[in-house]
Order: structure tokens, then sequence, then C-alpha cells
């Protein structure tokens, strides 16, 4: 990419999902420095990994002044196991909301633009249309409240330097998720039951960390939603996770009822994601075009 952003770039959450696919994808002249609660996860690719816990403002603080000039902050750490946070919310709460305040008024005190990665579950799922970022929330659990809590924070300690960035049922090359869970499965049985009726957008790590750092290196700021394109069930990912992989496997629909789980999820929260794709001038790919570009990476 022709720019001249460059410099160094603060990595939250570099041991996650999506952290550590950022610390692999960042853009030719920055140079990102990951860290997480660990210093030096197993089997992380991360070059570089500095161990802080960010519900500390202290240590976010000098963090923070450790590694200036910074020319950037990408925060993707999170608390983020959703069923667990009914029974910690005061740790998520720790996590989702104090920490990304903490990491804010860092970024603000020192004029350094940062991303906030947010999530899908900051809509209640009533909706019948795709949310755009500016639709009003209403979170049903405490993973969406306080990762809602966390964006209000970043807003106000920061609010000429952020973007949040609000994504869903993410998937990519390291740590567990649900193509990961349903091909494991699916080597041990010959059937499936998949719940048909919550409908959202599979969105790969490997389309959205390129769009962060896009949305770093070219200036977003405001409210973004970055979801691969088109929708589906769990069930239609799930088929096409068992078809894409040559698996012989059957997947029966099924409905929610008929699997419980402690925290509500969204029935509905497809993403609207047009406005980052303004911005970059492309959307990410179609979902299941991302999902066969996944599994058939070398
Ligand atoms: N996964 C999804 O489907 C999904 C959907 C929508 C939005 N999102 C959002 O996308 C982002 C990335 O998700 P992900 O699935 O990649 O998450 P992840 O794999 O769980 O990674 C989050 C990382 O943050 C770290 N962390 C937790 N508490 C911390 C603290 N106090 N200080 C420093 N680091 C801490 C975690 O360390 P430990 O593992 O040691 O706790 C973990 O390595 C999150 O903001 C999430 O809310 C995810």
């Amino acid at each position: 990419m022709s720019t001249p952003f460059e410099g160094r770039v603060l990595v939250t959450g570099a041991a996650g999902m999506l952290g550590s696919e950022l610390l692999l994808t960042a853009p030719d002249g920055v140079h990102p420095i990951g860290t997480d609660l660990r210093a030096a996860p197993d089997g992380n690719p991360a070059v570089e990994i500095v161990g802080v816990d960010l519900t500390s403002a202290r240590e976010v603080d000098e963090l923070v002044a450790s590694l200036l000039p910074l020319a950037g902050i990408l925060h993707p750490a999170a608390y983020t196991a959703v069923d667990r946070a009914e029974e910690e919310s005061e740790l998520a709460h720790r996590v989702n909301a104090v920490a990304a305040g903490n990491l804010a008024r860092a970024a603000a005190r020192h004029g350094i633009p940062m991303v906030l990665v947010s999530t899908d579950f900051v809509f209640d799922g009533t909706a019948r249309e795709p949310y755009r970022p500016e639709d009003p929330v209403a979170p049903l659990g405490v993973y969406g409240r306080t990762k809602y809590e966390g964006e209000e924070r970043c807003r106000a300690e920061h609010p000429e330097g952020l973007a949040v960035v609000r994504t869903q049922w993410l998937y990519g090359p390291r740590g567990q998720h649900f193509p990961g869970t349903i091909l494991r499965l699916a080597e041990e049985r010959d059937e499936l039951r998949v719940v048909s009726d919550q409908v959202g957008s599979p969105t790969s790590t490997l389309e959205l960390a390129p769009a962060l750092w896009d949305v770093l290196v070219l200036g977003g700021r405001g409210t973004y939603h970055a979801a691969c394109e088109g929708e589906a069930s769990w069930y239609d990912f799930a088929a096409a996770a068992v078809e894409l992989a040559g698996r012989k496997t059957t997947v029966h629909p099924c409905t929610t009822e008929e699997f419980p789980r402690p925290a509500p999820r969204p029935a509905y929260s497809v993403l609207d994601s047009s406005r980052l794709a303004a911005l970059r001038g492309k959307p990410l790919a179609p979902w299941r075009e991302a999902l066969a570009t996944f599994l058939n990476r070398p």
C-alpha cells in the first residue's frame, strides 16, 4: 500500500485468534509490537510479545510510554468467553470496559490513533435487515454489555482519534473456533445437529486483519462494521465447512431451544459493512469464498 503511514503499532491480544493474525499482516513500514497477558505463548508466530495486564491503568501507561513514539494502537484483546461471562461479569467488565478505557486514555494523552474491536453482540438481534453502525444497541448478555461499555469509554476518552470496528462469527488459523470444532466432530460422527435459527456473517481473520490495518492506515474514525459479505445460519456455516472440507458427515438443522446456552444470542446479527467498504474501496470477501480460502490454505 502506498502510504506515509509507518512506525511502531501496539497490537493487543497478540496471542489471540485475531491479534495473532494482525501481527502477521502489518503493512510495509509498520513494526507491530504485540502485547497479551502471557509474554511468549507457545506456537504463536509473533516475533515480539510483551506481557501486560491491560486492566491495570498503571501497566497500560507504562507500556505506552515505553513504546513512544507509537503510530497507532489496534485493540482486539478482550474477555471473549460469552457464556462464562454471565458468571464472571466483574472480570468481563474489567477486561472489556476498564482495560479498553485505560488504553484509550493513554492513546489520547499521546495523540495516538486507536482502533477498538467490538462485536455484533451489542445488538439484540430483532432486526430484519443488516445492522448499520448507527443503529440502536441493546445487548442481551454480559459480554455484549461490557463490550459496549468499552466502546463508550473509548469514545469518551479519545473522541478525536478513535475507530470502533464491530465484527462477528470469527474464525482463523489460530485459536478455537466454530469451523474447527465442526470439522473435529465430523471426524468422529456421521451426523451433526446445528442451530439454524441464528443468522450472522461468518468472518475470517484472514479477511478482517488487513481490513483493520486499513482502518488505521487510512485514518478511519467513528464506528464501522466489518464482516464477510452475505449471511448464513450456524447450520449453513457448518454444512459449508463439512462440504468444502470433503467430509461425508450429514448436518441437520435444529433450533436454539434444543441447545440452550447460559448466555442469550442475537437471533439475527448480520452487519452492514458498507461504511468500511467505502473507506477501503472494497468489501470483505463473501463468507463462503473466505471459508474456502481458509480451508484450502497450505
Ligand atoms: N471470536 C469471535 O467470534 C468474535 C466475534 C465478534 C467480535 N469479536 C471481538 O474480536 C476481538 C478478538 O477476538 P478473538 O476471538 O481473537 O479473541 P481471543 O482469541 O479470546 O483473544 C483475546 C486475547 O485477549 C487477551 N486478554 C484477555 N484479558 C486480557 C488482559 N486483562 N490484558 C491483556 N490481554 C488480555 C486474551 O488472553 P487470555 O487468552 O490469556 O485470556 C487473549 O489472548 C475481541 O475484541 C472480540 O470481542 C470476536
